[in-house]
């Protein structure tokens, strides 16, 4: 038996109200059909906290809970504990993701700072599709002149191409700098496309001060590989 009862969860009591559900379901099997089902796969959608103070679902705590809930579950429809299965999906990854975007020219409006980077909605489509909210800071160098409010933009000429609505950013930001855009490590390599063709970045493992390219960057020839007119 298996559910997935949504994504970005952070309540355990959620995933404890599926778990006994399931157990129910695998007893009124047993009733009905006189089949016993001996795996049960509780699913996914553990929340991940992209920015700081975003809540986020601890996995050690969800596993002693859902341990306790299924065993007792089962002792009550005098069933035998079947064998777990979770999906932490984003939670495996997310994480591990940092993407570096270079500053390619800044705006400065009485009401806005706009940052426009050389990256977007191509290469993480998350913020554009349905507002998926991620925070961004300089690197590379101290900034000066305190922080302001800023939008940092994507180069894709949309309207809805706006990677951070509000974020907040030394107000020197300039071209040439670098931000990092933390906890990309899930949907987003994934999910880039070639949006207005568009080359897609490479992905590249960190560790211990070396660095190790996973994924090459996209060329010109890659994109015109199918072009056979
Ligand atoms: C069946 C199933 N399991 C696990 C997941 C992972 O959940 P998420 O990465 O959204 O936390 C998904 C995502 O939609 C899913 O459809």
């Amino acid at each position: 038996m298996h559910c997935h009862i949504g994504s970005q969860i952070t309540d355990l009591d959620v995933f404890d109200q599926a778990a006994r559900r399931m157990v129910a379901l695998l007893a009124a099997i047993r009733d009905e059909h006189g089949a016993m089902l001996l795996n049960l796969d509780l699913g996914g959608g553990f929340g991940v906290a992209y920015r700081a103070g975003d809540p986020e679902l601890n996995p050690a705590q969800l596993a002693d809970r859902l341990r306790r809930t299924v065993r007792s579950a089962c002792a009550e429809h005098r069933l035998p504990v079947p064998r777990l299965t979770i999906e932490p999906g984003r939670a495996i990854a997310a994480h591990a993701g940092v993407t570096v975007y270079r500053v390619v020219s800044v705006k400065h409006t009485p009401g806005a700072l706009l940052v426009a980077v050389n990256g977007g909605m191509s290469d993480n489509p998350r913020p554009s599709l349905y507002g998926a909210r991620y925070s961004v800071r300089l690197i590379g160098r101290r900034g000066a002149g305190g922080d302001r409010a800023a939008s940092v933009v994507g180069r894709h000429c949309e309207a809805g191409d706006v990677l951070v609505p509000d974020a907040r950013l030394p107000a020197d930001v300039r071209p040439g700098d670098l931000l990092a855009m933390p906890c990309t490590g899930a949907y987003h390599h994934s999910m880039a496309s070639n949006y207005n063709l568009v080359r897609r970045p490479p992905v590249v493992a960190v560790r211990g001060g070396r660095a190790r390219l996973l994924v090459r960057r996209e060329t010109v020839e890659d994109l015109l590989a199918r072009d056979v007119g």
